[in-house]
């Protein structure tokens, strides 16, 4: 699969930035640092639609992909990021929440976590949350490139433990570096959005 057409659609801090809500929309939450946008970039085929950094807190406002008109994907800022103020964190964690709450065309969240840790404070409040507003469980679990094969299983048991996954709920081993699980991740995405109508 080419996304050629994957295009740069609108960046925005609150709900009167956001575009038209006849686009199904997947949105990508997780830790800073944890891989966001290094997924859309693998996803997409394009090293450089959205900016990606080693220091954390790079996407500081919500991010808008078109993918050849058929759907979106929405890239967040991360949350957790000590290093930014306090201020700055409550204003993220209120846009984020803003976006999430109430978005019409939002077809699924997906959350990110490092597959070399246990999911943080954070991940599980995220994860909750995630289940508390109806949406499946959809995790990926990122870099692991970085991990050396016998690691990958007992981790991702431990992932779907603390997070307290089950049946219906999906666990993603992925890897920007390696597209480790690029086309199962693709396939659910194109899945759940052809279910979209407006
Ligand atoms: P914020 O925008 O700060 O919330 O971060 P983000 O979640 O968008 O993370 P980003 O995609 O910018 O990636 C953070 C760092 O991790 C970058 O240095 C990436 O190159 C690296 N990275 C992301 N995914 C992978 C991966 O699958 N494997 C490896 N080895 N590195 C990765
Ligand atoms: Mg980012």
């Amino acid at each position: 699969m080419d996304y050629i057409e994957a295009k740069f659609l609108t960046t925005a801090v609150k709900p009167e930035q956001y575009p038209d809500t006849f686009v199904p929309e997947i949105a990508f939450v997780g830790r800073s640092n944890v891989g966001k946008s290094s997924l859309i970039n693998c996803l997409t085929n394009r090293a450089k639609l959205a900016r990606t950094s080693s220091s954390p807190g790079k996407t500081a406002t919500i991010n808008f992909y078109e993918i050849k008109n058929s759907f979106r994907l929405v890239d967040l800022p991360g949350y957790g990021y000590a290093r930014v103020s306090k201020t700055e964190q409550e204003r993220w964690v209120k846009m984020i929440d803003t976006y999430l709450s109430d978005r019409y065309n939002l077809v699924q969240v997906i959350q990110l976590v490092d597959a070399r840790h246990k999911p943080s404070k954070d991940d599980i409040t995220m994860i909750n949350w995630i289940k508390s507003f109806g949406y499946k469980p959809v995790v990926v679990a990122t870099k692991t490139d970085k991990l050396k094969k016998s690691q990958l299983d007992p981790n991702l048991t431990e992932i779907y433990n603390s997070l307290e996954l089950d049946d219906n709920s999906i666990l993603f081993p992925f890897s920007a570096q390696t597209r480790q699980g690029k086309d199962e991740v693709l396939e659910y995405i194109e899945a759940v959005c052809k279910n979209f109508t407006n």
